[in-house]
């Protein structure tokens, strides 16, 4: 029986994206409090520094649709902190709310841009490191949008949908790569800046499809992140792990 299970993460180094505010600020500090040496990166480098200097850890300006400014953070990084074992992408944009036939082409451009190209270039930007470690845990902040499809946010869900998508097959590329797992997470509601450029109607239907009747809080979603983060999560790949209230129980 073991005698001690805490999920610690000394001397790791994670790197969170968007972790200036909300989900990626608590997952950042979760992380931290777990013994890793994080790296916050975000457009706002200001915010991310004060984020990052509060636990201990580096910030570095990047803009996750573009892979040179992805480059350019994630050698910071590694000349800071070294080798990345922990990678969450958690970046994200909710876009225009509106019907298919309100939205323009670029609507869907811009939304893609940060939630689905932007995760394909974090990865792909890391995945060789953690395979020649035979080490990784990566953490892809999908959405419950993506398994159920929100009205009015056709970019946002399709895009979180792609993400799921693209998790199950990278966690496949690498499965047999080391202990090496990459998976998702489908939050519904959570409290946080993201909800400010939501209509309030909008909110209230997606409040109204959580069975627990409440959103959920930024630090049950970096709870969850961090059980996914740890080396004692080994034996789960390519899942997207609901934390909705009970929204979608599949
Ligand atoms: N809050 C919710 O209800 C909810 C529900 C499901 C999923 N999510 C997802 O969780 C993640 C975090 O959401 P949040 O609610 O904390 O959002 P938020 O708007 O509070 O924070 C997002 C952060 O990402 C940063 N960011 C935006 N575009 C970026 C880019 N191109 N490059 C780097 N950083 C960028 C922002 O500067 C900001 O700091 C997102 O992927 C979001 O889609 C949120």
């Amino acid at each position: 029986m073991p005698s001690k299970i805490f999920f610690r993460l000394d001397g790791q180094v994670a790197v969170v994206t968007g972790a200036a505010q909300g989900i990626g600020k608590a997952i950042a500090e979760r992380l931290a409090a777990a013994g890793a040496r994080i790296a916050t990166l975000d457009l706002n480098l200001e915010t991310a520094q004060r984020v990052a200097a509060a636990i201990g850890g580096m910030a570095a300006r990047c803009d996750v649709s573009n892979a040179d400014s992805i480059g350019a953070a994630l050698d910071e990084v590694r000349q800071q902190l070294g080798p990345i074992d922990i990678l969450v992408n958690n970046a994200g944009i909710a876009g225009r709310v509106l019907p298919l036939w309100e939205l323009a082409e670029e609507d869907l451009d811009r939304v893609y841009a940060v939630n689905l190209k932007g995760v394909f270039l974090m990865c792909r930007s890391v995945i060789g490191e953690m395979i020649e470690r035979h080490y990784g845990r990566i953490i892809n902040v999908a959405s419950i949008a993506g398994k159920e499809g929100n009205p009015s946010l056709i970019p946002y869900s399709s895009t979180k949908a792609a993400v799921i998508g693209l998790t199950k097959s990278l966690a496949k590329e690498v499965a047999s790569k080391g202990d090496l797992t990459v998976n998702s997470i489908s939050p519904a509601v959570i409290h946080t800046p993201i909800l400010d450029d939501i209509p309030e109607s909008t909110r209230d239907y997606m409040l109204s499809r959580i069975p627990m009747g409440r959103m959920g809080t930024v630090e049950e979603v970096a709870a969850l992140v961090h059980f996914l983060a740890s080396k004692e999560a080994s034996f789960t790949t390519g899942q997207c792990y609901d934390i909705s209230g009970g929204r979608a129980t599949y």
